[in-house]
């Protein structure tokens, strides 16, 4: 099953995606470890005059993985090529992707997770001698021909970190794990877009945004843009956190900035599950979604936000989980906190 996109309040709007997406690692706010490793992989780099290294961006979606990808190879004054490992169906697809790269050149592959695993073997010399070995015709007449590669770069972006084979990883020079955002960094970001969109809002009601924006800059740009009309419509500027906070409660966004598939999850946990324990696939089977998406997509944020524990016997649901539904937590429960 295709991963599905983290919940969007509202539909992407890929035009305003472009408008707002950083350029620069200086626009780009927060995740300042990450920021800093590639500063200097970058700076050494170009110091060498060499290529830079293979990265890998893993982290749940609209976290900054494909801006970053974009910010890297322009901060090298590489070109890039984007593709998605889906998209890559056979050895001769890779070999034209591979082949029109020049020295230096970016080549990104999203949900890279999802790359046919035949695909990711010719990948392997590829990412580290730059070669690639590919068999051309069939029966008698099949011989493998070698190609060599310029010196690129291999960018890879997935949400599932863990569906990234050993060997893969293993080739890939740097692998950065992104962090949900905390309410003061997408704040900056909500500043920054507002800026962009030529909208007058104050710094609270960027703030009533940001925290309700589950930790995610593409929600909170989303959340802006639905502001934005608001106040057009109903409203005048400056924005204020009344504002912003009436037209949020209009596209009914929770006030914890939980989503549709959180809340189903708190839901099936307390009410079906009793709470708890509960092992990972009963859940995913109980709210119809893939185990490893909410692994990786959904737990972390309602692990981060006290929603929600991982035990050795299972899934829990936390003090915050009952407050949310209303409830309280029944007696073989309340050990538990
Ligand atoms: N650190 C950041 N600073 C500013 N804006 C960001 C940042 N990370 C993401 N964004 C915004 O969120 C949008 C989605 O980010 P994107 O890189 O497409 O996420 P991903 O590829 O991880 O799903 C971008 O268009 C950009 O406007
Ligand atoms: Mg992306």
């Amino acid at each position: 099953m295709p991963d599905k996109p983290a919940f969007d309040p509202l539909p992407a709007d890929p035009r305003l995606e472009m408008t707002l997406r950083p350029a620069l690692l200086d626009q780009f706010v927060g995740q300042l470890r990450i920021k800093e490793r590639l500063d200097v992989l970058i700076g050494a780099a170009k110091q060498r005059d060499d290529s830079l290294e293979h990265l890998l961006f893993c982290g749940p979606p609209g976290l900054g993985k494909t801006s970053l990808a974009h910010i890297v190879a322009k901060a090298m004054g590489a070109n890039i090529t984007t593709t998605s490992g889906p998209v890559i169906e056979k050895a001769g697809d890779l070999a034209g992707l591979l082949t029109t790269l020049q020295k230096g050149d970016v080549l990104f592959i999203d949900e890279i997770h999802r790359l046919n695993k035949n695909i990711e073997e010719y990948l392997y010399p590829a990412m580290e001698d730059f070669r690639l070995d590919i068999i051309i015709d069939q029966g008698p007449n099949a011989r493998s021909v070698r190609l060599n590669l310029p010196r690129f770069t291999l960018i890879g972006a997935t949400t599932r970190a863990g569906m990234i084979s050993a060997p893969l990883r293993s080739r890939f020079g740097l692998v950065n794990r992104l962090d949900y955002y905390p309410a003061e960094d997408l704040q900056k970001v909500i500043i920054r877009s507002a800026r962009l969109l030529e909208l007058d809002i104050l710094p609270e009601a960027a703030f009533e945004i940001a925290r309700r924006s589950r930790g995610t800059p593409r929600i909170a740009n989303n959340l802006l843009r639905w502001v934005r009309d608001y106040v057009l419509v109903r409203s005048t500027p400056p924005v204020t956190v009344a504002t912003a906070d009436a037209a949020l409660t209009m596209l009914e966004i929770d006030q914890d900035g939980l989503d549709e598939m959180d809340k189903r999850l708190l839901e099936a946990l307390i009410h079906k599950f009793d709470g708890g324990p509960v092992g990972l696939n009963s859940l995913a089977v109980s709210v119809g979604e893939e185990s490893g998406t909410l692994e990786e997509v959904h737990e972390p944020y309602l692990i981060m936000e006290g929603f929600l524990k991982r035990t050795p016997q299972g899934r829990v649901a936390a003090k915050r989980a009952y407050e949310k539904l209303g409830l309280k937590p029944t007696g073989s429960q309340q050990q538990l906190f």
